[in-house]
């Protein structure tokens, strides 16, 4: 039986009619809705969520536009043991992900699909990664059950009519299905957050489309942001030539008003947000300022002008709540004063939002995520440690004017940046463009609630390792490849570390806006002005390179954050060395090689730093 929908006035795209039917037979929804992207359709949509008890709605007076939801227990970060690239042969997914047979797996997918809708409405969400008809741009089409994932959708993407508009009649898009998993028998009652216990986020590189089964969290759903515009736009970008990151992207201004563009790749919840709408020092940074252009993913291509430009795919930020403040990220705080979703925070008695570390007093009395009275003596924290708001990124006070700029922004360095307690200095750039790549697929990180089950401390390639649609080791060369053939200007890289402890536990660096002052340096460099000096591991700045106006932060504290232990780096490059085995032949050669000159410099001592320091 085929169910009525109005899809062919929305769109002239015999595929996408075709496939949208097709999908509708298998789930069997009971409706099919198109969604227009317009301010009515969103109010409907939530106030319907509000009736369905998915969605409670903040205090209009406190923050509003505003809904929270509270998940599933069990569904409240990605699950990346349930996801999966299909490519047709295993080495083309690599060792970092989960492979399965594209046809084993289309027979798992088609006896979950099938029948999974069943008394739910079927939404058909068309959107936009990128602005609208920039050619850099990609047009993904959603077909979900949830309506929460609708909703997010308008403000995480250029989503609805517009998008149909610019797929135009023959146009390709990326066919995204997503099923929360939970069919509904004639009668029976809905909860608040359905969705499986059995989770699959699956992938199929060769003919690009995502299907998703049994969560409704995050990247887990909102399938144009990690599911397209990474795991799939990572294999586009190989083909294409060009790159897709998990990266933001920010601007400098100078006193002067010169502009410098940074794309920094940091692994999720280790701080990306923070420093992409980072606000300078008032002390010593006057007349500096910082430009947001977007602060989970890039789209970097190749200009003419031998230059990387990137854009920011996404229209809205899904951000880490716990630890936003006015004193950490002002510029969040003040995105989210309205219109937005959150989801897992905490529910004040005022009918406000709270989280972990929002305030320096903790409300007396809250509702927790779960739902329970909440007080500060009880166990737990009130909001999940991956709460997470859904907020417009034109609300972002710091926002580039250049963010929707179709032809995006040039880019001047690349930061990579893990969380690293011991034994990693705060900044410092890599000799090349080679080196520089090395740095950045050798970079590990300690493990954050963004993804659940991942070992304390692992390596976090590129920030990369969830999000790579093919294999890692074919990325690196893609890489080394795109920075020498495709570019005669390729950009500085970098390597930053906020995350350095004490023997108490405690961060060393301040960071947040103080960050700014490894950024100066940064800046710097890319501008030829910059002071560094060699060491084993990349040309690291010496005290006097950055500046300090404003910040107690004594020579000997800088340095012992800036020291390298030698047997400790020396154990890591064997590491290193097993961990490259696991891609056999496919690893570049040029890797290897620039591990064996690492240790071949840190077998060598004294070395210029160490002497440097001392005169
Ligand atoms: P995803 O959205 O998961 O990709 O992550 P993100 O990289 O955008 O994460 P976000 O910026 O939201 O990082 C949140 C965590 O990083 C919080 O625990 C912050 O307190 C912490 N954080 C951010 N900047 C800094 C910093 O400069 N120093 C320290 N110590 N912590 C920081
Ligand atoms: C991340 O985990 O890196 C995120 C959040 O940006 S999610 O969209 O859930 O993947
Ligand atoms: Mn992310």
């Amino acid at each position: 039986m085929t169910i009525q929908h109005d899809g062919s006035k929305r769109t002239r795209n015999r595929a996408l009619l075709k496939w949208v039917d097709e999908i509708a037979a298998r789930c069997k929804p009971e409706k099919i809705y198109w969604c227009d992207g317009s301010q009515a359709e969103y109010d409907r949509m939530c106030e319907a969520l509000v009736k369905a008890g998915t969605f409670i709605q903040l205090n209009p007076a406190k923050r509003p536009h505003s809904f929270l939801a509270r998940s599933s227990p069990g569904d409240v970060a990605r699950v990346e043991d349930r996801t999966f690239i299909c490519s047709a042969k295993k080495e083309d997914a690599g060792p970092t992900n989960n492979w399965m047979d594209p046809k084993e797996m289309r027979a798992i997918l088609d006896k979950l699909f099938d029948g999974c809708m069943r008394g739910r409405t079927m939404y058909v969400v068309p959107f936009s990664m990128g602005p609208i008809g920039s050619n850099i741009s990609h047009i993904g089409v959603e077909i979900s059950d949830s309506p929460y994932v609708a909703v997010n959708q308008r403000i995480m993407t250029r989503m609805g009519q517009q998008a149909l508009d610019a797929l135009g009649e023959h146009g390709k898009f990326v066919p995204c299905v997503h099923s929360v998993g939970a069919p509904l028998a004639p009668g029976q009652k809905d909860v608040s957050w359905p969705c499986n216990d059995t989770k699959y986020i699956t992938h199929f590189p060769e003919t690009q489309e995502i299907w998703s089964y049994g969560s409704g969290y995050g990247g887990n759903a909102l399938l144009g942001k990690k599911c397209f515009a990474l795991r799939i736009a990572s294999v586009m970008g190989r083909e294409q030539g060009w790159l897709a990151e998990h990266m933001l992207i920010l601007g400098v201004e100078s006193p002067q008003g010169e502009e410098t563009y940074v794309a920094a790749a940091f692994p999720s919840a280790c701080g990306k947000t923070n420093f992409a709408m980072l606000i300078p020092p008032a002390d010593g940074f006057k007349g500096w300022k910082v430009t947001t252009i977007g602060d989970d993913i890039a789209w970097i291509k190749p200009g003419a002008d031998g230059r990387f430009y990137a854009i920011n795919p996404e229209a809205g930020y899904f951000g880490v709540a716990p630890g936003t403040s006015m004193h950490s990220n002002p510029n969040a705080m003040l995105t989210l004063k309205g219109n937005c979703i959150f989801t897992n925070c905490a529910l004040t008695d005022d009918g406000d939002v709270w989280w972990e570390g929002m305030t320096d007093q903790p409300p007396a009395h809250a509702i927790d995520w779960k739902g329970r009275d909440w007080t500060p003596a009880s166990d737990g924290p009130a909001a999940h440690p991956n709460a997470r708001f859904t907020a417009p990124a034109s609300q972002c006070p710091s926002i580039d004017p250049d963010w929707e700029n179709p032809a995006g922004v040039p880019i001047s360095a690349f930061v990579f940046g893990g969380r690293v307690s011991k034994n990693f200095p705060l900044v410092f750039q890599s000799y090349s463009w080679e080196h520089g790549v090395y740095l950045a697929a050798t970079m590990g990180s300690e493990a954050t609630a963004a993804a659940i089950g991942q070992a304390a401390m692992r390596r976090d390639p590129m920030a990369m390792l969830p999000f790579c649609g093919y294999n890692m080791a074919d990325y690196w060369s893609h890489w080394l490849k795109i920075g020498r053939g495709s570019v005669s200007t390729p950009p500085l890289i970098f390597r930053v570390n906020w995350f350095r402890k004490d023997e108490n536990g405690r961060f060393v660096w301040p960071g947040f806006g103080e960050n700014m002052r490894a950024l100066k340096w940064i800046v710097d460099r890319c501008r030829g002005r910059g002071q560094a000096v060699e060491s084993p591991i990349g040309w690291l700045p010496p005290h006097s390179a950055l500046n300090w106006d404003g910040l107690d932060f004594p020579r000997e504290k800088y340095y012992s954050i800036m020291n390298i232990d030698r047997e400790k780096a020396k154990a890591e490059a064997e590491e290193q060395k097993e961990f490259f085995a696991k891609f056999g032949d496919r690893l570049p050669r040029e890797l290897e090689l620039e591990r064996e000159l690492l240790l071949s410099r840190l077998n060598r001592s004294p070395d210029t730093w160490e002497l440097s320091k001392a005169a």
